[in-house]
């Protein structure tokens, strides 16, 4: 069933160009610049008149939310909110018949994001689910929803979920966008065309694989590490410290760029790997003087950055090189090496990669 990969988990990584394809199959078409999400048209109304889209969710889903969240408001100026399902559910949140809660699972079964929808539901909300698993509890609960089609996902560690969820969620910003009449037409196809180039980026991105694996070998025996990132990449740095967390049991967190100033930049020293995710165009500059920062204080910085790139390539130890894209899609192809750098990590270190100790792949008891 691994079908030649040593782990259900990298098969997976190795899947993504697919099942981004498949989650926008029949969903989006450049030629005649039309993008259709069916859940979506049918509620179109409600979508319409929203006056808040609260998005619920835990883990890794989480992280696919918070990316919903920059694209909901860059592009589709509804506004987002983002929340564990875990603490929405019990601190009494304000709802009504105006607002939106989405639910973002993979199994569609996580007990807290189910009892978080129908909390939403007593209280009036419309809920709306982007699930992977067809049939699951979340999806049958749901007033509408959008499958994102990835097939079983077996490895616990979440990677093309992620990539599917955040996929099904541009499609759902695109939609907004066109009938709320937020962003330009030129804009607007611009976007559709690069959306449609995403799935042969991300084959281009994982050719990186090999010199991962090399850098993963540099950094394996350290105790620490920091994942950076800004706007739609902050998600991203999230998303890639809680990889390598839950597969290598190395300490890592995640931090916007610009925060770092406000308390972990006293961590950093020769021994504090500093994973920089520096493909952003709007805030380059400002990602550049924050991985100067990093190396005036002897930190070792990991740059993910688009080809070609060069101010950060040329201070960082390793560079991994992924190719361009508009923006809003840029953590489709910028978790890409995120996710094979903590496979390699968990390799080398020897752990159970596809059952990592304590974890279970759906939690289904709060
Ligand atoms: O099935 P769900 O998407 O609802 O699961 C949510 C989390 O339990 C899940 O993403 C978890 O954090 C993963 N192990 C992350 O890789």
């Amino acid at each position: 069933e691994k079908e030649g990969y040593d782990h259900f988990m990298l098969k997976e990584i190795y899947e993504q160009p697919k099942t981004i394809l498949d989650a926008m199959r029949g969903r989006i078409n450049s030629k005649d610049s039309r993008v259709a999400l069916r859940g979506i048209e049918e509620y179109a109304n409600r979508f319409v008149r929203a006056d808040r889209i609260i998005i619920v969710a835990c883990g890794t889903s989480y992280h696919s939310g918070l990316i919903g969240e920059y694209l909901i408001e860059d592009l589709a100026r509804i506004p987002v909110e983002v929340e564990y399902a875990s603490e929405f559910r019990y601190r009494n949140p304000i709802l009504s018949e105006r607002d939106i809660v989405i639910a973002l699972s993979q199994s569609g079964e996580t007990a807290d994001t189910m009892a978080a929808l129908e909390l939403a539901q007593r209280k009036g909300a419309m809920i709306y689910g982007i699930v992977n698993s067809v049939g699951s509890s979340i999806a049958r609960l749901t007033d509408a929803g959008s499958y994102i089609h990835a097939g079983p996902e077996i490895g616990v560690a979440s990677t093309k979920a992620f990539t599917g969820q955040v996929t099904v969620l541009s499609l759902l910003a695109l939609t907004l966008a066109r009938k709320l009449s937020t962003i330009s037409n030129t804009y607007f196809q611009r976007l559709v065309s690069e959306l449609e180039l995403i799935p042969g980026k991300v084959e281009e991105a994982l050719k990186a694989n090999d010199h991962i694996k090399y850098i993963a070998g540099e950094i394996k025996d350290h105790h620490n590490a920091l994942y950076l990132g800004r706007g739609y990449n902050f998600p991203v740095a999230l998303e890639g410290a809680l990889k390598l967390k839950e597969i290598s049991y190395i300490h890592a967190e995640g931090y916007p760029a610009a925060e770092m100033k406000h308390g972990p930049i006293a961590l950093i020293d020769e021994n504090m790997p500093v994973i920089v995710v520096a493909t952003n165009k709007s805030a380059y500059e400002k990602i550049v003087s924050n991985v100067q920062e990093v190396i005036a204080r002897k930190g070792r910085v990991i740059a993910v950055v688009n080809q070609g790139e060069e101010a950060i390539s040329n201070i960082a130890d390793h560079v991994i090189e992924i190719p361009d894209t508009e923006e809003p899609f840029s953590p489709l192809l910028s978790v890409i090496p995120l996710q094979l750098l903590s496979y390699h990590i968990a390799v080398e270190l020897g752990r159970n990669v596809d059952q990592p100790r304590n974890l279970a792949k759906s939690v289904t008891v709060e």
